[in-house]
């Protein structure tokens, strides 16, 4: 197997266990009645997904094995959505990270498709970066204001949350 075979294939599991983490992180977020967050959260889950997808197809049209991941069981709890969101933070950071390296490889290795595919991935993580880092800060902003916290949550229900974020979420 090839060394970008090989690092799509090990990607995988970043996109796989970001989908199980949002989803774990969408059922915290209900149970506690937060339900634009949950329905923002549960969304994301299927994007990574979606995420997942896109490179299985890549790897298929280029006649190359896919090789599922084990997927670990996520964090289930929380000790507040600001801590949550700490955590969306960092774990965009890291799959940022595992992009720039494979689009490193793909370069050295002069495959054109792939970067054409990484390109994207690239714009999706400086997007998710963004929209976690503003989230982040808006609970910050909130502290232990509930009535922040449920002003916030609403705007996640009517899709206006992220709207002043660059690159939006509706352009996608
Ligand atoms: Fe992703
Ligand atoms: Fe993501």
């Amino acid at each position: 197997m090839q060394e970008l075979t090989r690092e799509i294939n090990n990607h995988l599991s970043f996109e796989f266990q970001a989908s199980h983490t949002y989803l774990a992180m969408s059922i915290w977020l209900r149970e506690r009645d937060l339900a634009g967050f949950s329905s923002y959260m549960q969304i994301k889950s299927q994007e990574e997904r979606g995420h997942a997808d896109r490179l299985i197809a890549y790897l298929v049209d280029c006649d190359e094995q896919v090789e599922l991941p084990s997927v670990e069981a996520p964090q289930r709890s929380w000790t507040s959505s600001q801590t949550l969101f700490d955590d969306v933070y960092e774990m965009e950071q890291a799959v940022t990270a595992s992009i720039n390296r494979i689009y490193s490889i793909a370069e050295k290795a002069g495959q054109r498709s792939a970067t054409a595919l990484l390109d994207w991935f690239v714009a999706e993580q400086l997007q998710e970066e963004a929209e976690a880092r503003f989230v982040r800060k808006r609970l910050r902003l909130a502290g232990e204001n509930s009535a922040a916290l449920l002003l916030l949550d609403q705007q996640f229900l009517d899709g206006t949350a992220l709207s002043t974020v660059k690159g939006g979420p509706e352009k996608r």
